[in-house]
């Protein structure tokens, strides 16, 4: 049985869709296929579909009208997620929504109930978690390795150029993708908190250095996490040149260091680990075809240098998660979550208080 996909929206990360979905259907799962795209803006939606050997569908509603797209990838602007979402999830498609769910609560749980009045599956993309550095930090975490958490830091100092908050009219807008936190600091938000749980408080500032936009393009906030732990967050797109994305887990047993999705250093009082990597040896990363998280590391200052593998691990768990009737491994509570705390920090920032987050 063909697992069919339709991507809408045919920008930059559609590629990222489209060439997952081409991975699975080498890989694991055969019967997986694009079987259609559509994009507003029509010329873009044709070129797409050419060059995957897929039609472009005229727009949404002859998309979602074909029988043989099982699963919807919102690949639109943020502002736009569940909009388009809702849409799908009437006409019974399962949804893999882009980061960040949207850009408000009110909207973000609008899709929610959508997805689950409909009985249809819903996953946000936060394909780091299927990292695998990710992966194994989580496992030790749910092992209790590190002991109580203590202390997390989630660090994105990445670069964009202003002609990339140029290249289209919704970005860096408040009503569509907001700054440097909502779009690209988001993942290892969703990160933090999936190791750390919930937050309980967040006290930020946020401020546009570097560029003509309206959002901020850097933010940093300091978080009191209901169990008692501490954290810190830091996003900004004009830390020229880019570094790696860095996620620091300190528990009262040892800390676990990520960075780029790849666990650079660990060090546990009962068990050391082996020694971190030498970045100068350049073994840390990029050891298997389309293993390597995020390009080995070039999205800190490509916007397009994106890996494929944990989109495609993210996509393969959606339909598992469909064929199981289980939750998939990042729900869309999981991208409120997230959406939570940036729109946390952003009000935090905007009334110079701290934030309450405790339910
Ligand atoms: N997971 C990741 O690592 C990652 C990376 C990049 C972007 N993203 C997310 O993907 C989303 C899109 O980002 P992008 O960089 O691909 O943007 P983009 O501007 O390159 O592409 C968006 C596309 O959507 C189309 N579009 C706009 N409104 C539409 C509508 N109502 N119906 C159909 N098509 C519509 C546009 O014409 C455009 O082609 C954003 O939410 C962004 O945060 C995620």
């Amino acid at each position: 049985m063909t697992r069919g996909f339709g991507i809408v929206g045919t920008g930059v990360i559609a590629a990222i869709h489209a060439d997952a979905i081409g991975l699975l259907s080498k890989t694991r799962l055969p019967d997986a296929r694009l079987v259609a795209v559509t994009d507003v803006v029509a010329d873009a939606a044709a070129a797409f579909a050419a060059a995957r050997g897929c039609p472009a569908e005229p727009d949404l509603g002859a998309l979602l009208a074909r029988r043989d797209v099982e699963v919807v990838c919102v690949c639109v602007p943020s502002g736009q997620h569940a909009a388009i979402g809702v849409q799908a999830a009437k006409a019974g498609k399962h949804l893999v929504v882009e980061k960040p769910i949207d850009v408000s609560l009110e909207a973000a749980d609008r899709l929610i109930d959508a997805a689950n009045s409909a009985g249809v599956a819903l996953t946000v993309i936060s394909q780091h978690r299927f990292d695998p550095g990710l992966v194994e930090l989580k496992r030790l975490l749910d092992d209790g390795a590190l002991g109580r958490l203590v202390l997390g830091d989630a660090s994105t100092k990445w670069y964009r150029t202003q002609d990339y908050y140029d290249s289209a009219a919704w970005r860096g807008t408040w009503a569509l993708d907001g700054g440097s936190l909502m779009n690209q600091g988001v993942h290892y938000v969703d990160l933090l908190r999936w190791c750390m749980g919930p937050p309980a408080e967040v006290t930020a500032v946020c401020s546009t250095q570097a560029h003509q936009m309206e959002a901020e393009d850097t933010a940093l906030a300091i978080v009191r996490f209901a169990s008692g732990a501490v954290g810190t967050i830091l996003s900004s797109t004009a830390a020229f040149p880019g570094f790696p994305q860095r996620l620091q887990i300190t528990g009262t047993n040892g800390t676990v260091t990520v960075e780029d999705g790849q666990i650079v250093g660990r060090a546990l009082i009962a068990d050391p680990g082996p020694p971190a990597p030498d970045p100068a040896l350049g073994t840390a990363r990029g050891t298997a075809p389309g293993a390597s998280p995020d390009a080995d590391g070039l999205a800190a200052a490509d916007p397009a240098a994106l890996g494929v593998a944990s989109h495609a691990a993210q996509l393969a768990d959606l339909l598992a998660a469909v064929d199981t009737g289980r939750e998939p491994a990042v729900s869309g509570q999981d991208g409120r979550d997230a959406l939570e705390i940036v729109c946390a920090v952003y009000e935090s920032s905007r009334t110079a208080r701290p934030v309450s987050l405790a339910r």
